[in-house]
């Protein structure tokens, strides 16, 4: 799967990239992800990118031309691709959705804003999808974005060492108030809580049952 990723903070996703399985998926060719700039598309001679909004208010927009310029270019490079401006106003993020996001042939571009956000302009005539991650603001667009990248790279083949841990997920339960089952691991006893028996008793059944009815529910 293949990521455009236009921010004007790139530094950001430096560790994101360099870290963990979003670097094995990259390192394998499983996922790419491309940067650019809109500071670089800019024709004004300071790169100014951003200016104060018409009819007053507080902070700066980010001005369309860079943006529309970096998004015509993209789709030069790389034609078949979906734009999606990351925005606190846009449809939210859920794990149905990052499924049906993963199977796609094209790539997706991530518009991250910043400021009080982008020209209305730009949003009207370059982007397809306005996408949420949360319910709260966050300063710009470049956390949700690696959000973005995580969650849907997950469903990419081998992306994950164990494909397994797709199947039973908090979020992809049958029942929507249920979560994944607890999990434990090693010491057997910490501050005198034990693990519960069954999970040591190798009888994969009684396991399978305890799972089911120890669901975690979901905290909103
Ligand atoms: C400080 S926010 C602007 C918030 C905007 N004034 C509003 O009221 O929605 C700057 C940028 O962060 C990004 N952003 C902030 N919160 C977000 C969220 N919950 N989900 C996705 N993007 C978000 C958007 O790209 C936005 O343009």
């Amino acid at each position: 799967l293949r990521f455009n990723v236009v921010s004007l903070f790139p530094e950001i996703f430096s560790g994101f990239v360099s870290n963990g399985l979003i670097k094995r998926a990259l390192d394998k060719s499983l996922i790419s992800i491309n940067f650019y700039n809109p500071r670089n598309f800019t024709k004004d001679k300071h790169r100014r990118v951003d200016d104060s909004p018409y009819g007053g208010g507080a902070g700066m927009v980010l001005r369309i031309e860079p943006l529309y310029n970096v998004i015509q270019h993209i789709k030069e490079v790389d034609p078949c691709t979906r734009v999606v401006y990351l925005s606190a106003a846009g449809k939210q993020l859920t794990q149905n959705l990052v499924n049906d996001y993963s199977q796609s042939d094209c790539s997706y571009t991530l518009v991250a804003g910043r400021y009080e956000g982008v020209d209305q302009r730009f949003i009207d005539l370059c982007v397809d999808e306005e996408l949420a991650f949360g319910a709260s603001i966050l300063m710009g667009g470049e956390v949700p974005a690696m959000a973005f990248i995580e969650a849907v790279s997950r469903y990419v083949p081998d992306v994950l060492g164990n494909s397994e841990s797709l199947v039973i997920e908090t979020f992809l339960q049958d029942d929507p108030e249920l979560g994944e089952y607890p999990q434990y691991t090693k010491p057997r006893s910490f501050l005198k809580i034990d693990v519960p028996d069954v999970l040591l008793s190798g009888n994969h059944q009684e396991i399978e049952i305890w799972r089911k009815v120890n669901r975690r529910k979901i905290n909103r």
